[in-house]
């Protein structure tokens, strides 16, 4: 008999393979993604079809690849470098990813990248058919890089389960639609039978688009499309509470925490972490700490903001220019507040390993999320879930981050307001330790609820719902 099996698909596979001296690594993801999923993907006949992250130099290397990552249940797609270059950079990252974050003037619409971006999901798309699949399988398509394959696949698989889900915002309809490609990315997505965001206002502004562009009214969250009915629902993702819970209390952990702590002696530690994006708000994040200085004098000796950011997408020009402008501006803070011994922020560029992050979040008074626009935004429930043993700790949230509607213990800021940074970390680095542990506790207990298994539980039990619900539609 024919088992059901779960196919997972997204653009990155939970693997990077790197060439060392010749040999091939495999290295394992710890993002969040991978981890939620993992259990799934790993079981049975259940797979994972996504870009292994590497070129491959031959055709020898790629049925290596190919046979190594089949012993974790994993499909490479080999991508050439003018595919990267016109989907990924291109299309996913100069026009995607700059209007799904509020960034019309970033957009570039070019017409190449619109060919290898249908190219690539045409790709993914057959790299799927080729799993033989049945009316059993279940799929779940991942993130904005595959917006097209939802009805490509459809188009072979007319009754199949298929649902996808968008990590990132869906902006307006007004940005939208200045993608001249927009109709067919609407159209891609409604092959789904779920269409799921991180937050009520991004399903809205989907539907919205659907109604306005494409003439498709909704009902009860819920449009019909070519005599099918699509959901489109909110599901907020979450982390892995007790992974981040238990690792902050290791010996190991405790004891780089401590390291931090003195090395920061006496200084009230505001960490940030992200990806470089300007989605981020990171120079924003710097003009409200530069005011903070001009306007609490007293405060300096007194702080550091220890500021980790983990290089991204460095072949995209406005992450290039990014790096730039923040290596001016955190020169500029540095030499011109720093006196004596101390030096108002502590930068670094590059990745740590997990237990490093898990030391930062322990060591740090505050956590600083300044995001102009975030879909979830992770990093916060990181922080928290590193606190919930101690309760001690201030998040700093800005309200365009998706975690922002779940999170409304934390202090919340308009990131882009220099003055609402700068009061927003006076209160923190001042908020009373009752305080503190009163916000705290609330928070860890949504985190810890809502956390990344119960996210992937209740997807796939939609999922299977609303199959049920066609099901009965067609027998009818
Ligand atoms: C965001 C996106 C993901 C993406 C990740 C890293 O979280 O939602 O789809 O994988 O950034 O970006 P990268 O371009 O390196 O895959």
């Amino acid at each position: 008999m024919l088992k059901k099996r779960t196919i997972i698909i997204s653009n990155r596979l939970p693997i990077r393979i790197e060439k060392q001296h010749d040999t091939l690594e495999f290295l394992p993801s710890e993002g969040g993604l991978a981890t939620g999923l993992g259990s799934i993907y790993k079981q049975d006949d259940n797979i994972w079809i996504g870009w292994p992250g590497y070129i491959p130099e031959n055709e020898n290397e790629k049925i290596l690849i190919t046979e190594k990552l089949a012993e974790f249940n994993l499909i490479p797609v080999f991508l050439t470098a003018e595919e990267l270059e016109g989907y990924y950079e291109g299309f996913s990252n100069e026009i995607l990813w700059p209007i799904f974050h509020d960034r019309l003037p970033y957009a570039i619409f070019d017409k190449e990248y619109w060919r290898l971006y249908k190219q690539v999901n045409q790709k993914f798309c057959e790299a799927t058919s080729q799993q033989q699949l049945t009316l059993k399988d279940e799929i779940w398509i991942h993130d904005y890089q595959l917006m097209l394959l939802p009805q490509m696949i459809r188009e072979q698989h007319e009754l199949i389960s298929i649902g996808y889900f968008q990590h990132i915002p869906f902006p307006s309809e007004e940005l939208f639609r200045c993608i001249p490609w927009r109709d067919e990315i609407l159209s891609g997505l409604l092959g789904a039978d779920i269409v799921g965001f991180h937050t009520y206002n991004d399903t809205k502004n989907f539907l919205n688009s659907c109604l306005q562009i494409l003439n498709l009214p909704n009902t009860n969250n819920s449009v019909i499309s070519r005599d099918r009915q699509v959901f489109v629902e909110v599901f907020p993702m979450g982390i892995d509470f007790d992974k981040f819970d238990s690792l902050a209390q290791t010996e190991a952990v405790q004891k780089k925490a401590n390291e931090i702590k003195n090395q920061f002696k006496d200084l009230k530690i505001i960490l940030s972490i992200d990806r470089l994006d300007y989605s981020k708000g990171i120079i924003e994040r710097l003009q409200g700490f530069e005011t903070l200085l001009q306007k609490h004098p007293e405060l300096r000796e007194q702080i550091v903001l220890y500021m980790l950011v983990v290089p991204s997408r460095d072949t995209v020009p406005q992450y290039k220019a990014l790096r730039d402008e923040i290596d001016r501006m955190v020169g500029h803070i540095n030499a011109v507040y720093g006196f004596n011994s101390w030096t108002p922020i502590a930068y670094f560029y590059n990745s740590f390993p997990l237990e490093n992050l898990s030391a930062l979040y322990v060591a740090a008074d505050v956590c600083l999320v300044s995001s102009l626009k975030d879909g979830m935004n992770l990093v916060c429930k990181e922080y928290i879930a590193s606190k919930a043993h101690r309760l001690d700790g201030v998040l700093i949230l800005s309200e365009l981050a998706g975690a922002a509607k779940e999170l409304t213990d934390s202090i919340n800021i308009n990131p882009y307001s220099v003055d609402s940074i700068a009061s927003a970390i006076h209160l923190a680095i001042h908020m009373p330790v009752d305080e503190q542990r009163k916000r705290m506790k609330k928070s860890v207990e949504i985190v810890k609820k809502f956390n990344v298994f119960h996210w992937v539980k209740i997807f796939f039990n939609r999922l299977r719902e609303v199959k049920t619900r066609q099901k009965k539609h067609t027998t009818r």
